[in-house]
């Protein structure tokens, strides 16, 4: 059975430790795992555009042992003059992984239907999974451990960052608090996904209108943009409606004394967050981008040796 990373969840709490684990190690022994031997080609396919994704992908693509295919957006047929099921049967033949930056959640899920590959979603309008594997691996450095730690997002509630952040960090068992004005909230069924998971790693959850009391004493304090890719178009009300959320010095006043803050960049100073936070002693942001390698690597390799283990277990 192949395996794919569609969202968060699709890790156990165990997975989620092998692979932050893993991501450790191969910090240290940056060519030593060689999972795409041959060399074996990844597709990269951009619906939207990237700085981080493509680079840490294609980086660690090379790392392995393999060879990076970018598709810029607009440059495949996919989307416009091809179905996802015709190209997942295309691609699944030529490629070893397929990642996937998209707008529809539901899009990845069916090209993970019909791939034989492992399919990686590298952001949907819902989730940024991979994101988030950067982001806790730099927490754990940072404050040991992630169990029990707590966790607070401010800002757009609603967007694929604050999806994945509470989904991720009650995987890790981390006690979760997400802010964001009324309407700008996670989905009710993300909360149940994060409920159910949280009763298993005795995470915790909460969702709140108000960023006092996410705040209050958290260990880690992560925002995001205002204003996410395909949503340019609503940038005036969306600056109106969170600016109550900016993560600024009296916002940091409430957390730790030793907070770490995060962010996945890009920012936009005097928006989300101000300068002096994300420019100050308790930002780990640029750290948290260079985890973005470390983390797919470990990712991509767990995925492919976890999908040919599996596919050894069907065949016996
Ligand atoms: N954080 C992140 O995914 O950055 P890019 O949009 O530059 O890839
Ligand atoms: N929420 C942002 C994340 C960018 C990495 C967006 O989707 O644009």
């Amino acid at each position: 059975m192949t395996r794919h990373f569609l969202t968060d969840l699709d890790l156990s709490p165990e997975e989620l430790h092998q692979v932050l684990d893993l991501a450790d190690w191969m910090r240290d022994h940056p060519y030593a795992v060689k999972a795409l031997t041959g060399p074996q080609t990844a597709a990269l396919i951009f619906d939207k555009t990237s700085t981080r994704t493509r680079v840490s992908f294609s980086a660690g693509i090379a790392a392995l042992g393999g060879h990076p295919l970018v598709f810029n957006p607009g440059e495949a047929q996919l989307g416009h003059k091809e179905s996802i099921s015709d190209t997942a049967r295309v691609l699944d033949r030529q490629v070893s992984l397929i990642i996937w930056r998209t707008y529809a959640q539901s899009g990845l899920e069916e090209m993970a239907e019909y791939s034989r590959v492992p399919v990686i979603n590298s952001l949907s309008d819902e989730y940024h999974p991979c994101q988030l594997l950067a982001d806790l691996l730099t927490v754990r450095d940072h404050l040991g451990a992630l169990q029990g730690k707590a966790l607070a997002y401010v800002g757009d509630a609603a967007n694929n960052m604050a999806n994945s952040y509470l989904l991720a960090g009650v995987n890790a068992g981390m006690d979760v608090r997400i802010a964001g004005p009324e309407g700008y909230l996670p989905a009710a069924h993300v909360i149940s996904a994060a409920k159910q998971r949280a009763r298993v790693t005795g995470g915790m959850v909460t969702v709140t209108t108000e960023a006092a009391v996410a705040l209050s004493h958290a260990d880690v304090v992560a925002t995001d943009t205002w204003v996410s890719m395909g949503q340019e178009q609503e940038e005036r009300t969306r600056r109106r409606v969170f600016s109550d959320y900016q993560l600024n010095a009296e916002a940091m006043g409430r957390a730790h004394d030793g907070a770490i803050v995060l962010h996945c960049l890009p920012a936009f100073r005097g928006a989300e967050i101000t300068a002096d936070v994300i420019d100050g002693p308790q930002s780990v942001v640029w750290e948290e981008a260079e985890n973005r390698l470390h983390a797919q690597k470990a990712l991509m390799a767990w995925l492919l040796v976890e999908s040919d283990l599996a596919d050894e277990e069907t065949a016996r």
